[in-house]
């Protein structure tokens, strides 16, 4: 049976040590760093961009998912391109033209991830599920790290699993948000290939051997 993926999510890190964030990572079973940039308008808070996670690229070799919390994302994916993401995820709500974007993303040499908030159904990705890499489906409001998993959300991977089986697509189907050593195995049950993890990882709750 495939292996679910850890991917910790920096939002939780104390970010006067992010070294030290990045060591844990390694360390405690992470295989991709999740990343959350946040605007503050797509969502209210702001967190960090490009500088920073230039100087983080150098510190470790895993592959880096820059989840895109942004509005117009399509201004920025070069420049987070350039600071060192592998993988760019952006939101379907946040921009109109996502076929263009899922295409420009790909020209840049990257994995391109769509995600979608609780609200907005599997159904509005039909025509774009084809072309990206990844879906990360968002377990809550996006914004905040530390709140509570939605429970509806499981409907919507395991939704996704069976479009993707039923057409042969091999897009990885990704959870972020309330994931906790309680829930992992639901989540992972219901077809998450990676689990996205802020606080239960970082307060040291979350285990995982890779
Ligand atoms: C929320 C972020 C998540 C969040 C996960 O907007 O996209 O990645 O940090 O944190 P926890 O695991 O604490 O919900
Ligand atoms: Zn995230």
């Amino acid at each position: 049976m495939k292996k679910t993926l850890l991917a910790p999510s920096l939002l939780s890190a104390d970010f006067s040590d992010l070294s030290g964030a990045i060591k844990k990572i390694e360390n405690d079973g992470g295989s991709i760093v999740h990343i959350d940039v946040m605007d503050g308008a797509f969502v209210p808070q702001i967190t960090y961009g490009q500088p920073v996670i230039k100087s983080i690229r150098k510190l470790t070799d895993l592959p880096f998912d820059v989840h895109l919390m942004v509005e117009k994302p399509e201004l920025m994916v070069d420049s987070f391109a350039e600071a060192g993401a592998d993988w760019i995820t952006f939101h379907y709500e946040s921009t109109v033209h996502l076929d263009r974007l899922i295409h420009h993303i790909h020209d840049l040499g990257k994995k391109c991830g769509i995600s979608i908030v609780p609200s907005t159904p599997v159904s509005f990705l039909s025509q774009i599920l084809h072309l990206v890499d990844l879906v990360l489906v968002m377990s809550v409001n996006p914004g905040f790290g530390g709140q509570s998993f939605i429970p509806y959300t499981l409907d919507k991977i395991s939704e996704l699993k069976k479009i993707r089986e039923e057409q042969g697509l091999d897009f990885k189907i990704s959870v972020d948000g309330g994931v906790n050593e309680k829930n992992f195995a639901e989540i992972a049950d219901a077809g998450a290939d990676i689990l996205v993890s802020g606080s239960s990882f970082f307060s040291g709750k979350l285990k995982w051997e890779k």
